[in-house]
């Protein structure tokens, strides 16, 4: 939205189109927008199945008047990865209440009680144009809004908190409403969601005071329907919750005149940054009004919020100062996101290192887990929770962590961590690792470990994200913003990221010195290691035709090197579509070796470690059956037979080779990709980020 601040339609489309572009890596199927029109109180919509670019399209084909200026707009535009409903322009979001789009809503989350919700409001007259759980939302703003005897005294605010109280799930919304024209309303619960603030003037307050509406119980049962109850909402809704206080302040400049001002509302920092580096982020049940050139924060208080983070309650909302480039967000000379990210690892590695180890006195310091190293040390286990690429980097850290700190590490993937219900202790130390900070399995699992008592600790890429604000303290990887759908190089500064925190831990024993040099001398050399496997990419290219018209690949190893096969499979899954396995060699014997003959391509890691010999045996045992394994090994290690295939990798020390091996399978699946065709960066069903459960 932007206030006194002539724009033309022809700029707030670029303005939208370009930051939907900017955040098509979180993955999405559609893509829509709506503007305003040329007469007051209406909406132009844009939606198209596919690409931001086929909505471009669509744009520049159509007879809409660009050149109309404003002086004052709001506008709302979205990515849509289906959920409810399959990709279709009338599953495209926005999605609007009525024909003549009195309230219109775009929305990232899942609204579970959503079916409920329907029935009610057609069962009340509403009929639905989509399959989507969004569109019951914009109807049940109009079905409020029309059963208000006062419409004068009615703001957005208390109308769009009326319409929370009744929703079930998680969400980031944006509202806009013909009935508020020039004002928008954001609301988050789950999802994540930030504003950006542009304007030539300095700003009078770097924060904005939160408005508790709600506090107390009673208030919030007076006012909450029970949404699951579909007959409920046959009483008519109180949309004026009672404020119990009111000290929001508004953005002003310096001189306390109106000014031209623009907000951005987005999800994700990169669809801001190249307006404004000044964001605010909201938390859960943060809704946020905007209009005339102000902000105000109001909280939504619900009988279920027990559990607030200290963050939620907080007063006051600070405006950040963004820290990423531009720069960091493009592709520069490479053809693909996914491809510039693997040819970063040697300086991202080197990021995530700096100011923390100091190799000339082989110490490490984790600034962001100091106070808690003590808690840390006493505790009786420590618990990884991740998803995805995240999970894969804890199994590759675990032994070498259990070396080290001499304390029992179980490994947890979020969602079966949740499923199980699995107990969680004051003494436990729970470990959450997210490049995006924002997978809702993780959050929760997160929620999950702090009603428990436990330490939580976060190992996150993105500054300011759930998992990095709601955690008690962590370690940021500073990779980089991370495009590519298939994460890569967060794998690897997370590897070294929970390498330093047991180097940390351990820090006090002095009979593993030997060992914490070692590899303190090995992270040294990984930037130029790395960049010795990249060399590799002409070599692998190769591979990957040779492999590409088999309909299966698997990949072997054990040890240091099983979470190596796993994550390696994971990324030719997720971008060549090909069927990959990671297995482990010790259990080759007990099923997998049924899968060998001359037809199954194998991929087996052998670089030198105390495995190495059993690795052997698995490589006999696959090519007495036939099989032609690539052989995945060290230079200049002579054991591996003269005919064998081989990509050679340097040697490092056995708890870091992981770090040098899934290189090669990084750009290995990103061949496979691009030789298929397939869009590398944007896979098929896949999201960047998975805000949704
Ligand atoms: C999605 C992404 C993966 C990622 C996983 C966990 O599946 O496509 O690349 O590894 O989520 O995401 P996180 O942001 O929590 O590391």
């Amino acid at each position: 939205c932007s206030f006194l601040k002539e724009k033309s339609r022809k700029e707030v489309l670029e303005v939208l189109c370009q930051g939907l572009a900017r955040q098509e890596y979180r993955g999405y199927d559609s893509a829509g927008l709506g503007v305003d029109g040329d007469k007051p109180g209406e909406v132009i919509f844009f939606k198209e199945v596919g690409k931001v670019a086929g909505l471009r399209k669509q744009i520049a084909s159509s007879n809409v008047d660009v050149n109309k200026t404003f002086v004052s707009q709001v506008s709302i535009a979205h990515t849509r990865w289906a959920t409810h409903g399959v990709p279709s322009v009338a599953n495209c979001h926005p999605l609007r209440s009525d024909p003549t789009a009195e309230f219109c809503v775009v929305h990232n989350g899942i609204v579970t009680n959503s079916a409920a919700l329907r029935l009610v409001l057609q069962k009340r007259g509403f009929t639905f144009e989509s399959e989507t759980d969004t569109e019951a939302v914009a109807k049940l703003l109009k079905y409020v809004y029309d059963s208000q005897a006062d419409k004068k005294n009615l703001t957005f605010t208390d109308l769009v908190k009326a319409v929370l109280k009744e929703l079930e799930g998680s969400f980031a919304f944006v509202f806009k409403s013909t009935h508020f024209p020039n004002e928008i309303v954001t609301a988050r619960r789950g999802s994540p969601l930030l504003i950006g603030v542009k304007t030539d003037k300095k700003l009078k307050v770097d924060f904005v005071d939160v408005e508790f509406a709600g506090q107390d119980s009673k208030d919030v049962k007076a006012d909450t329907l029970h949404p699951t109850s579909p007959s409920a909402l046959l009483a008519p809704p109180s949309a004026n919750p009672k404020v119990l206080r009111t000290q929001s302040r508004a953005f002003m400049s310096e001189d306390g005149l109106p000014q031209p001002i623009e907000f951005f509302v987005a999800s994700d920092a990169s669809a801001v940054v190249e307006h404004t580096k000044r964001v605010l982020y909201l938390e859960d049940n943060d809704i946020a009004h905007i209009a005339d050139g102000e902000l105000h924060i109001h909280r939504l208080r619900r009988q279920d919020d027990r559990d607030q983070t200290p963050a939620q309650i907080a007063s006051t909302r600070t405006i950040e100062t963004l820290e990423i480039e531009i720069a960091a967000i493009m592709k520069g000379k490479f053809h693909h996101f996914m491809q510039k990210e693997i040819y970063e690892q040697p300086e991202s590695v080197v990021n995530t290192m700096r100011g923390r180890v100091n190799f000339d006195t082989n110490q490490i310091t984790l600034g962001g887990l100091r106070a808690y190293l003590p808690i840390m040390r006493r505790g009786r286990r420590i618990v990884f929770i991740a998803c995805g690429t995240s999970y894969h980097s804890c199994i590759a850290t675990r032994a070498i962590f259990e070396e080290l700190t001499e304390i029992p590490v179980s490994v947890e993937l979020a969602s079966d961590f949740l499923d199980r219900k699995t107990p969680i202790f004051r003494d436990d130390v729970c470990v959450f690792l997210s490049q995006s900070g924002e997978t809702a399995d993780t959050i929760l699992a997160l929620r999950y470990c702090l009603e428990r008592g436990a330490l939580c600790v976060g190992v996150v890429n993105t500054v300011g994200s759930t998992i990095s604000r709601e955690t008690h303290c962590g370690v940021h990887i500073n990779a980089g913003p991370e495009i590519g759908v298939a994460s890569t190089k967060a794998y690897t500064s997370q590897y070294i990221a929970l390498l330093m925190m047991a180097l940390q831990l351990s820090e006090d024993r002095i009979s593993l010195t030997e060992r914490r040099n070692q590899i303190i001398a090995g992270l040294h050399s990984m930037p130029a290691q790395i960049k010795k496997v990249l060399d590799l990419d002409s070599v692998i290219q190769q591979f990957a035709q040779s492999v590409a018209d088999y309909k299966s690949l698997l990949l072997m190893g054990r040890g240091f090197q099983y979470a190596t096969c796993l994550e390696g499979a994971l990324k030719i899954k997720e971008i060549s579509y090909m069927h990959s396995e990671g297995i482990l060699a010790g259990e080759l014997k007990h099923g997998p070796l049924a899968l060998i003959d001359e037809n199954m391509p194998v991929i087996i890691i052998m670089t030198q470690d105390s495995l190495y010999p059993k690795v052997q045996s698995a490589f006999s045992q696959i090519t007495a059956r036939k099989a032609q394994p690539i052989v995945l090994c060290n230079e200049g290690d002579d054991g591996i037979p003269a005919n064998a295939k081989t990509i050679r990798v340097p040697k490092t020390v056995d708890c870091l080779q992981g770090m040098l091996n899934i290189i090669p399978l990084q750009l290995l699946s990103y061949h496979l990709a691009v030789n298929k065709g397939y869009d590398v960066d944007f896979p098929r069903n896949l999201a960047k980020s998975v805000t949704t459960e």
